[in-house]
């Protein structure tokens, strides 16, 4: 039995959930945070059903005394904390739907929202772990949430594209930060994901399976094993990195898939 323990972070979503049910697989006791309610239920019932410890915090990743409260109770309920996932955020649809608009027209309430998610909760989530990480003195390990488009940018998502870069430089920085506190600090870059196995639709073939490189979708449960090895003892000697989960897509050029 592990005696591990992690808090993730929009851990009711569709990756989160995988992430979190996952980890809980291994025996790790998973604190199942998220905004809504309903999700965070949703995923703990899913974990206990399989015979998992799992319990849930609601807590908005982007108000730093919500998150760091959430995760300073979780560590107390858990008996400690030993990985933090950052899943929480997404794109415009953060901010609701139909805001998927190019820069010029995109009103401040979006990028402000698509910021405070994505970037600010990294940095809220992962100081609220590093502190307890540190006074535990057993060292840790955070994984945060960028995304190819991070790497390359995408039309009409420019405030999603600076988050999620800035989640990468982040990820860089808190490295060289935490590291004599043997705390491991890595991103999980995702394209695109699909929901399931049989997703098939025009938009999965012509950004996922159509277009990648090895033909194939990625689903919740790869990038779940990435998260995975990177909590695990096995990546003890990894720190700064993000690693892009994208089937080779983001290496072909406009235009091209050569
Ligand atoms: N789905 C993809 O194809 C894809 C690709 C690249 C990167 N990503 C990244 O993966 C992560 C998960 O995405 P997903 O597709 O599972 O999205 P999702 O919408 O299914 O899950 C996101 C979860 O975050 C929660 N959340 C939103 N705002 C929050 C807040 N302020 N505080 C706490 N929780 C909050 C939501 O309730 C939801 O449960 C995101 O960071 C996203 O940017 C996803």
């Amino acid at each position: 039995m592990d005696n591990r323990t992690a808090f993730i972070t929009g851990a009711g979503g569709f990756i989160g959930s995988e992430v979190a049910k996952t980890l809980a697989r291994s025996g790790i006791k998973v604190a199942v945070c998220d905004i809504d309610d309903e999700k965070i239920k949703a995923t703990v019932d899913s974990i206990t059903a399989e015979g998992g410890w799992a319990k849930g915090y609601l807590s908005d990743v982007s108000n730093s005394a919500d998150i760091e409260g959430a995760m300073n109770k979780a560590a107390e309920d858990m008996g400690g904390l030993d990985i933090m996932v950052h899943v929480a955020g997404g794109s415009s649809r953060v901010a609701g739907p139909g805001n998927w608009k190019l820069l010029v027209d995109q009103e401040d309430f979006v990028i402000e929202k698509v910021i405070a998610v994505n970037l600010f909760g990294a940095i809220y989530a992962s100081r609220a772990a590093a502190r307890i990480m540190i006074k535990q003195g057993r060292g840790g390990k955070i994984i945060n949430f960028g995304s190819t488009v991070g790497v390359n940018g995408l039309r009409c998502s420019t405030e999603y594209a600076a988050s999620k870069g800035g989640v990468m430089s982040f990820t860089k920085a808190l490295a060289k930060e935490l590291g004599e506190h043997k705390i491991n600090v890595n991103c999980v870059a995702p394209g695109v994901v699909c929901r399931h196995a049989d997703d098939e639709t025009d938009w999965t073939r012509q950004y996922s399976y159509g277009t990648n490189f090895l033909g194939e979708k990625c689903v919740p449960e790869d990038v779940a094993n990435l998260v995975e090895f990177l909590a695990s003892p096995k990546s003890n000697f990894i720190t700064g990195q993000t690693y892009i989960i994208d089937g080779g897509r983001s290496l072909a050029m406009k235009g091209t898939q050569e």
